[in-house]
């Protein structure tokens, strides 16, 4: 099997079975609270009647916190991600949560969703752009957002980048398992380049250590975490 197909399947395994044993908003998981820099751009969106999109949406975290905080503005989530699992979990947290009205969840890769036209004020894609086939399928879905997204619109992309293993006890690194395993500086000059017309608000990245076992070895799973933020045609 191709290091995509095994990515893609590790990437189903791991999902499936965290949405199964963890719980939306408890402690214990990384479910546990929104990504504050998420909720935090949703202060500089004056717009009524608020269009967000969610790729990679997963059970919500995200998107339930920002449709009860759009709710007064009429606004609507729209939610999309590969697992059906995940879209199931995700309507039945809406409801839980009082946002069904709000929030439209489908089941979709990304990848090949096509993103309606200049019709959203927020787009959100937090652990999903690295999940494209291809450098090229990133950019091409980048331009995409961009023109489904309206004058002052904002996205906000979270993702990793750099993922590897270091094997603890001979320091030996090799690449993560990941669909798309750009370098942070690869990451940042594609958006660089691409939001060139958009007014950047935030650009940064941190180091994300993980300690594992994996085959019976102590492992690090050490990733660059990218945040970048834009607004359209703020400069
Ligand atoms: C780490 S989770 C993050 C979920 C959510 N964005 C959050 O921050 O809570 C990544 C999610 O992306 C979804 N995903 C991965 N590849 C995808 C693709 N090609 N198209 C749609 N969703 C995808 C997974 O099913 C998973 O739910």
């Amino acid at each position: 099997m191709d290091i995509f197909n095994r990515a893609r399947e590790k990437e189903i395994s791991y999902h499936e079975t965290l949405y199964k044993e963890a719980v939306l908003f408890q402690p214990g998981s990384w479910l546990a609270k929104p990504v504050q820099a998420v909720l935090d751009h949703l202060e500089i969106l004056p717009f009524r009647e608020m269009r967000v999109l969610d790729l990679g949406c997963g059970v919500g975290r995200n998107s339930i916190p920002v449709a009860q905080r759009i709710q007064a503005v009429n606004g609507k989530v729209i939610c999309v991600d590969l697992l059906p699992s995940a879209v199931d979990k995700l309507r039945q947290y809406a409801a839980l949560h009082g946002v069904s009205s709000n929030l439209e969840a489908l089941v979709a890769d990304v990848e090949h969703y096509e993103i309606t036209e200049n019709t959203y004020h927020y787009v959100i894609a937090c652990s999903c752009l690295e999940h494209m086939s291809s450098e090229e399928a990133f950019v091409s879905k980048i331009k995409q957002m961009q023109a489904g997204t309206v004058e002052q619109g904002v996205h906000c992309i979270l993702m990793s980048t750099e993922v590897k293993e270091i094997d603890q006890e001979t320091g030996l690194e090799e690449g993560g398992l990941i669909e798309l395993n750009l370098s942070a500086d690869k990451a940042f000059s594609i958006l660089d380049e691409l939001y060139s017309e958009w007014e950047i608000l935030t650009s940064r990245q941190v180091q994300q250590d993980i300690q594992e076992v994996k085959d019976g070895r102590d492992v690090l799973f050490r990733s660059q975490w990218i945040t970048f933020t834009a607004r359209k045609g703020g400069c």
